[in-house]
């Protein structure tokens, strides 16, 4: 596959909002801006993704840059699926709230783009999801993590 040589790639953890309140968090390295006036980004997730069926009922989502404190906790959480499994809670994830969203996104973050769903087009085996960007949070203190070796590892670009 073409992400092996292309690696470092990009790691986001996406964030939607479970029935309970509560977040799920899936990793994804397929994302991309899209434009700049209107701010947008998308990015593309297996068919059959938990995540995909929640952003799909609310239309809401918040994609993250992790940040290099919990690259263990972004593998995890791209290896099993939330539909039935508390990610959060089996990793040990700190989480925080942001101001203008009711998504809770990892405490250690780089970046959070707060996203509402415009459309999603099936691709292959995955749909890809348009979004509107509504806000950003940034903290330069995080050290933005990326996936090697295609997607089998996670560090940041100085470990
Ligand atoms: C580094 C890495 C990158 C990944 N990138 C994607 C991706 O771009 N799209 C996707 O559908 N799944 C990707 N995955 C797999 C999903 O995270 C995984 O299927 C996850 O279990 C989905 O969780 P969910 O069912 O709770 O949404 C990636 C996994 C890892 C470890």
């Amino acid at each position: 596959m073409a992400s092996i040589y292309s690696s470092p790639n990009p790691v986001t953890v996406v964030c939607t909002l479970k029935p309970d309140g509560t977040t799920n968090l899936a990793t994804v390295s397929w994302w991309t801006y899209l434009s700049y006036n209107p701010e947008m980004i998308a990015y593309a997730m297996a068919k059959t993704s938990y995540s995909g069926e929640m952003v799909r009922q609310n239309k809401k989502v918040v994609l993250t840059i992790p940040g290099g404190e919990i690259a263990k906790e972004v593998l995890g959480c791209g290896s099993i699926t939330g539909r039935n499994t508390d990610k959060i809670n089996k990793f040990n994830i700190k989480m925080q709230t942001l101001e203008n969203s009711d998504i809770k996104v990892p405490l250690h973050s780089r970046v959070a783009i707060v996203c509402e769903l415009k459309e999603f087009v099936e691709v292959g085996d995955h749909y890809l999801y348009i979004c509107n960007v509504k806000e950003v949070y940034g903290n330069k203190n995080e050290e933005a993590l990326f996936a090697f070796n295609g997607y089998s590892q996670i560090k940041t670009t100085n470990d």
